[in-house]
Formats: C-alpha cells, structure tokens, sequence
C-alpha cells in the first residue's frame, strides 16, 4: 500500500505515467467513468479549502465512486479532542482512500504510519503540498511539453507557501531549471530549502524583492497569496499583504510565451485584469487538478 506525503514518493518516471494518465483521462473521460464503482474516497480535511477538497471530491464521483468525510475540524470529533492516529482508524473502516488536511506539518504522515487505506496530503500547515505539485506539473508539462530547461519565478509568500516548497522539491529533479525567487526580505524561502534542497543540489537560483527587475527573465511566473493564516501577528500581515500586485503593465515586461500559474486563492496579487491576458493560465490551472488526482486515486487504489 502506498501513501503520497511529498511529490518527491513518485520517481520522476512514475510521475510521468501519472500525468500521462491525466491526459488520456483529460480526452477519454468515458472510459474512467466506472473504474471506482464500488470503492470510497474519504476527505479528512481539518483546515478550509474549495479547490483540493472540491477537484478530491469530484476525482471521485467522475471516476463512478463516492464520497464522505468532514470539511473542518469543528465538524468532525477532532473538536472532542480525537487524535489523528485515531480518527485514521476509524476512516480505515469506511474508506478505500483518504485525502488529509491538517494545520500541523506532518500530521497525514502521522495519519499514514496508522492507516489501513492510502493517505493522501491534501496539506499540511507550511510544509507540502504534493497534490498541487502535481497541477503544477501537469498544467507546465500541458501547456508548454516540457518541465525542464526554464526559468521559473516564485513571488509572493516564499516562506509559509507549502505550494511553493513542494514545487521547488519536485522541479529539481529535472535538468536546466533555473529559479528565481522573488519576496520581501521577511517572507525568503526557509533555510532548509535554500541550503537542504537548492545548495545541496547545485540547482542555480538567485533571490530578488522586485518583480519588475526580472519580469522579462521569466518562462513561469509562480504567483503566491501571503498566507494570512500562518502570520503570528495581524500588523506584519497587514504591511506585507499587498507587497506585489501582477498588473497589465508588468505583463507587458514579460516574454510573449511566459505563462502565470497560481495555486489560488487569489486575494489582490493578481488584478483581475490580468484574467484575460492568454498567458494567464491558473483558471486552466484548477481543470488540471482534477484529471491528476482522478490519475491518482487510480494509482494509488491500484486499479491502473
Ligand atoms: N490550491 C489550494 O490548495 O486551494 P484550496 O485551499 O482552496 O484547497
């Protein structure tokens, strides 16, 4: 049995087929519409979210399963004071499959070590992501049929954006990627990427606080939403929320081929007069995650 805690669990060949599963699901949907009958997809999720729950849920439900679970820890008996180790047992006995959200870092790992059905993280405090990882994977490899040779900026909240560090573990991996990272002083990527994951792997960045310096540099531009709810105090929130705004003139910096992703919510980083713009592709973004988590539910229940 096999659980998705970090992108780094799939090799990049398995990662490969998983997408390739995507796409053939993305132009034969009538041919995965039975492959779950029977079997029961489990979201466990103690944190707010729409997309990853939503795209879970409807993986489910297009591949002919079903699904159940509870969309905030005040809904389920966490409020009662379960643990995790627990609530994973009794999910075991109504479940094929669960996908887990949890403030903590490391509390669907905790869930994995207990379980009887895969555990997917749907999210874990500012740790990983993997599950947006593999949208962000599938919507670069889609759009522009390559996921190596490319300079990708990060912008926004490098430092608490669990999406962001699963991306940067996931793209080392692949040859010529260059990144730049881009934030205020306050808000870097953590040390533990910088020299655990970057430095240690000779993967060439470098770290700039304006945007418009290295617009034109860019193949991907990654943007981020400051994660107010990692803030401990409301003032640094306030100062630092509004720190980049992608505009139309700053698009107009940009290669004509540059594409902007973002894992959403979006909250003001993006002028909504940027939604327009072709390049503009983190709409696109949301259809992607569904078809790769529809891929991998079928992986991991091992019915492909
Ligand atoms: N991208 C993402 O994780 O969105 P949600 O928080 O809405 O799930």
């Amino acid at each position: 049995m096999r659980h998705l805690m970090s992108p780094l669990d799939f090799s990049v060949e398995e990662l490969d087929r998983l997408m390739d599963i995507a796409s053939d699901i993305e132009k034969n949907r009538d041919k995965y519409a039975h492959m779950c009958d029977g079997k029961v997809l489990a979201t466990c999720f103690y944190e707010p979210s729409t997309r990853t729950r939503l795209s879970f849920e409807s993986a489910m439900l297009h591949l002919g399963g079903r699904v159940l679970g509870f969309a905030s820890a005040d809904s389920s008996s966490a409020a009662k004071g379960e643990s995790v180790s627990d609530t994973i047992r009794i999910i075991s006995c109504y479940a094929d499959i669960c996908a887990m959200r949890h403030p903590k870092e490391g509390a669907p790992m905790v869930a994995a070590s207990k379980s009887r059905i895969p555990v997917i993280n749907a999210g874990d405090g500012g740790h990983q992501h993997p599950t947006q990882t593999l949208t962000d994977l599938m919507t670069i490899r889609s759009l522009k049929g390559q996921l190596g040779n490319m300079t990708i900026g990060l912008c926004g909240d490098l430092k608490f954006g669990r999406t962001v560090h699963s991306l940067i573990n996931a793209l080392k991996r692949y040859p010529g990627i260059n990144f730049i990272f881009i934030s205020p002083e306050e808000l870097r990527i953590p040390d533990y990427i910088r020299i655990d994951v970057l430095d240690r792997n000779n993967i060439p960045y470098k770290e700039v606080i304006k945007l418009e310096d290295v617009m034109s540099e860019l193949d991907i531009l990654y943007m981020t939403r400051v994660q107010k709810e990692r803030f401990f105090n409301e003032e640094d929130y306030v100062r630092l929320k509004d720190f980049y705004i992608l505009t139309k003139e700053k698009m107009d910096m940009a290669k004509k081929d540059m594409m902007v992703l973002h894992p959403l919510p979006r909250v003001n980083e993006i002028s909504v007069e940027v939604d327009d713009d072709p390049r503009a592709v983190y709409f696109k973004q949301v259809q992607y995650g569904m078809y790769i988590r529809m891929a991998l539910i079928l992986t991991l229940l091992e019915l492909v």
